[in-house]
């Protein structure tokens, strides 16, 4: 169901969700696939891409470097990789939208090309620290820069790499990402060391490719490789999108939902671990492995929960859904208080504020603080408007919040799910719930 730009959505109080439903496609593992395919030196079938703004971008971004790029009927890309320093640079500047994935990781394989590339995207792109991947590519060698060294765009023009060891200030997978792809092209084994656990899909898909990879509890090693070779990539359904269903069958009640085939990569099931911590009734079904990654039907059925502090490594493992906790808590008895945070700050928005002015602004009883916030469980969401700011996942954030308020919730610009989870309206119209507007 497409919703205009500019819509608002009123999400008005549901009964029980219940049903099953096939969340999108992995965002993190699409991109990753339409990179890697790129390079790699053979036509790549790439199973369940995700069809959003932000993995279209990436897609693009590989066809204006000269990418062939076939797509199949139902939908399914073929890329016929061009080999690993087989792109080239277009003419003009690449945009990619919205998407921080794309102008992070692109820069990795970039710097093992000839030829310059440069990089930009939309307001909110334009915001995002750059800096971060900058200074460890060149330290590799790499010829890059940025505005202020810190802004897009961003323009990478390769240069002799050598490889480094980094130890990363920020637990970023978009910065490991970055180096362990330019790592391809260095004359010696890069090593990467995170300060906490990140998502791993890089690692993942770069050595069913071929690539020498090598896991030392938090370091990743990566040696220069001469060529990758893939035939076929399923990727998973992304837990980033089942999180909102998770929370939204937590906390209304009457709701028992499954969630089809869902990637639960250890990485990125923060949220599943904090949410029976609070006393939540989540189990894995099925569990079997997909394209190198754990994947597992998810049941969740509405449970009473108690709030929970909430901080150290676990944030990195559920970075993106630390907001649903707001939520959560807000249904718990007691506080839930989630520290250490602050790269949510830097996210599509700032999401501690843009977090607290909504959901202060819908009843829920929340203050922030510099890395985090805490919430008092009272009486949840009552009614009144949530603005997204143009960020996907605080609108989402806000239609669950509607369906588990006292009064409906309006959430404005909603159209910008289109980033990540085009389908959300059908979704909810599967379990027989729909917005109006
Ligand atoms: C992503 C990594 C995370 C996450 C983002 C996607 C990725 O960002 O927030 O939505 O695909 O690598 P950081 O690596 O900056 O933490």
């Amino acid at each position: 169901m497409a919703v205009a730009p500019g819509s608002s959505i009123m999400f008005m109080p549901s009964g029980g969700l219940r049903g099953t439903l096939q969340v999108p496609a992995d965002k993190s593992v699409s991109h990753r696939a339409a990179i890697i395919a790129a390079i790699s030196d053979s036509p790549v079938r790439i199973n369940n891409f995700l069809r959003a703004a932000d993995t279209s971008s990436t897609l693009r971004a590989m066809a204006t470097c000269g990418v062939e790029i076939e797509n199949l009927d139902d939908g399914t890309p073929i890329v016929h990789g061009a080999g690993l320093r087989g792109l080239r640079p277009p003419r003009g500047t690449i945009d990619i939208g919205n998407s921080g994935t794309s102008i992070r990781l692109l820069p990795g394989v970039f710097s093992g090309q000839s030829g310059s590339f440069t990089l930009d995207g939309d307001e909110s792109i334009r915001l995002r620290p750059m800096d971060r991947i900058v200074f460890p590519l060149r330290e590799m060698g790499v010829r890059i820069q940025a505005k202020e060294d810190r802004f897009a765009p961003v323009t990478v023009a390769g240069g002799r790499l050598h490889g480094i060891r980094y130890e990363m200030p920020v637990a970023s997978a978009q910065v490991k990402s970055a180096l362990l792809l330019a790592g391809l092209y260095a004359d010696g084994p890069t090593e990467v060391v995170e300060p906490a656990v990140c998502r791993d899909h890089t690692e993942i898909m770069l050595a069913a490719a071929g690539a020498r990879v090598e896991k030392e509890g938090l370091l990743t090693r990566i040696h220069p490789a001469g060529r990758l070779h893939l035939e076929e990539i399923d990727v998973i359904a992304d837990i980033s999108s089942a999180a909102f269903w998770l929370v939204a069958a937590t906390i209304i009640s009457g709701s028992e939902l499954t969630l089809a085939g869902v990637g639960v990569n250890p990485t990125r099931t923060g949220l599943i671990d904090i949410l029976l911590e609070m006393g939540a009734d989540i189990t894995l079904e099925n569990e079997r492995r997909q394209s190198g990654e754990p994947v597992a039907d998810i049941r969740v059925r509405h449970a009473k929960l108690h709030g929970l502090v909430v901080g150290g490594g676990i944030t990195g493992r559920a970075i993106d859904e630390l907001p649903l906790l707001a939520l959560a808590g807000a249904y718990a008895e007691g506080e839930t208080l989630v520290t250490g945070a602050a790269e949510l700050r830097l996210k599509e928005s700032d999401r501690i504020t843009g977090l607290v002015d909504n959901l202060a602004g819908i009843g829920i009883h929340i203050q922030g603080c510099e890395e985090g916030f805490l919430v008092r469980g009272i009486h949840g969401a009552l009614g009144g408007r949530i603005r997204s700011h143009g960020d996907h996942r605080m609108a989402m954030l806000g239609a669950v919040a509607g369906l588990a308020s006292s009064e409906g919730i309006a959430v404005d610009d909603f159209d910008c799910v289109a980033v990540s989870y085009p389908a959300f309206l059908d979704d909810l119209e599967k379990l027989g719930e729909r917005g109006s507007w």
